[in-house]
Formats: C-alpha cells, structure tokens, sequence
C-alpha cells in the first residue's frame, strides 16, 4: 500500500490519532479486519467504502462506543482502546452519529449546551439543575453555545426545539453541540447525508472552517464530490479492510478503488 501503514504523509509531525491492527468481530462476522491508520493534526481525513464496510463500526471503535477485538488506538500520544466515551471525549475528540441523535424537548441551544458540559467543572446534572454554585459557569457556556450557534448561522433558531427543525439545520444544531467539547479531534459520520445540494456545499465550508480553527476533522461520507474536495486524504474500506490510503487525487487514479466502489453506484 502507498504511504506504508499507520504513517502520515505530511512528514516527521506525530500523528493525531494512529490505529494499529484494529480487529472487531461480530460473532463470526469480521466487520473490521486488521485495520492500520493515522491522521496529522490539522488535516481532513476521509474513510469511505460500500455500504457494510465497517466505516461506522470503526468510528464507534475509535470514540469508545464499542470494544476492540485487537490492536490498539493511541490518541495524543495515549492508548484509549478500552477506555469509556466520557473519558475519551475528555481527551479531546467529539462525534457527530449517521442517525441524528438530538435530545427531544430540548431546544437548540440547549442541545449545544449539553455538549458543552463534558468540559465543565460542575458537569451535567448540576448544569441541568442549575444550582446557585454552577449559575456564573453556566452563563459561560450559554454564552459559548450561542456563539457557536451563530457561527453556524442557526443562531436565530435557538429557542425552537431540536427534533422539530428541517435536517440540515439539526446537522448544524449537532455540529455546534460537537465543537461545545472544543475537540481536537472531531468525527463526522456522514455529515451530508440526506442534505441538498446547496446544504452540502454549506457543509463543505463548515468542515474546513472548523479544520481552519485548528480542529483535525475525520469523517465517512458518500458524497464523492465532498470528500474530493475538502479531504488531504482517504482512506478506503472494503469488507472491514484497508483498500487504498491516499490523496484524493491518486484514490480517483487507484482502479482497484474504482472497481469496487467508484465505478459503482454511488458514481452520482
Ligand atoms: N452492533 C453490531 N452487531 C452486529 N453486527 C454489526 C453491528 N454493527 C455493525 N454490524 C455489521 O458490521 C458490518 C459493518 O457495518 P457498518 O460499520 O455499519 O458499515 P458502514 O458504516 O461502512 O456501512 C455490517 O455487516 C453490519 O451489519
Ligand atoms: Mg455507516
């Protein structure tokens, strides 16, 4: 494979996030096979693949959702195969979910606030409860949640309730509820999954806004047009294993890539 495995192109820099041999097994079912990764601060990497290739899976491996079968995920510079959401989360990295998960009766902003408490001294439950200890922290991550909502231009939706709001916009309410964390390192499952034309480009320039920021950004998507035009890499998919690890322009030159994918369906 080009790039040689688990090594970045961009030179001497340690790598964000490196998988080594990463294995999950459901029961006989081999969803990712001896998968072997890394990802430079302050890239765009992109995982794609057919539908069933274990892309979803390998987010819910690296954000601790699920266990590893083998191999080991090292984040800043520490293991974190084996450890809880929270507490890799706390590490610095946040997700977005293929399937919307926002709180119902919540609105918007309250939404974004929840994911601004992973980092806050008094944590949820006292935020939710608002005791008179937590008000001044509080007011600080209202004001944080705000900001981010308008720079994802949904400020003005605040006060609606999430789950009641078209899908782009919960995208965006599920963004800003990500970037809460202030991650280092975020994980988009198919961000433009579902959105029009004009909402994807709207996504586009989110993504690298946000890489702009100093956030590394690593995400599965299907809409080829996107992935081509924001990612400094790609990684493909195939059965649970590694096809091709490249730039974008040598991934549309790759023909194994093009045979099992590209040539494809999903060519639209
Ligand atoms: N929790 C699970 N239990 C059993 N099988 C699963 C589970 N999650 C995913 N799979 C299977 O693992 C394979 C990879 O799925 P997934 O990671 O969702 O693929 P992708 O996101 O690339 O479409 C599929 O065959 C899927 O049915
Ligand atoms: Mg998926």
């Amino acid at each position: 494979m080009s790039g040689g495995n688990g090594q970045t192109m961009g030179g001497g820099q340690e790598p964000l996030l490196a998988l080594h041999g990463v294995h999950k097994r459901f029961g006989g079912l081999h969803a990712v096979n001896d998968v072997s990764f890394s990802v430079a601060p302050g890239s765009i990497k992109a995982v794609i693949g057919p539908n069933g290739a274990g892309k979803t899976t390998l987010f819910n491996l690296i954000a601790g959702n699920l266990p590893v079968s083998a191999g080991t995920i090292t984040f800043r510079g520490e293991e974190i195969q084996g450890k809880k959401t929270h507490a890799i989360a706390r590490l610095g990295m946040a997700r977005t979910f293929q399937n919307i998960k926002l709180f119902h009766g919540m609105t918007a902003l309250e939404c974004v606030m929840v994911g601004r408490h992973v980092r806050s001294r008094s944590g949820l439950f006292a935020g939710l409860f608002s005791l008179p200890s937590t008000w001044k922290e509080e007011r600080a991550i209202r004001t944080r949640a705000m900001e981010l909502l308008d720079f994802l231009q949904i400020a003005d939706l605040a006060h609606v309730e999430a789950t009641s709001l078209a899908f782009g916009q919960q995208r965006a309410v599920e963004m800003a509820r990500a970037l809460a964390a202030e991650p280092k390192l975020l994980l988009l499952d198919e961000p433009a999954a579902g959105l029009n034309i004009y909402e994807t480009a709207e996504v586009a320039r989110l993504i690298t806004t946000v890489r702009d920021m100093g956030i590394t950004v690593l995400l599965v998507e299907h809409d080829m047009s996107l992935v081509m035009d924001i990612s400094d890499e790609i990684l493909v998919l195939s059965f649970g294993a590694k096809l091709a690890e490249d730039t974008p322009a040598n991934i549309q030159k790759n023909t194994e890539v093009i045979n099992i994918y590209l040539g494809a369906d999903d060519a639209a």
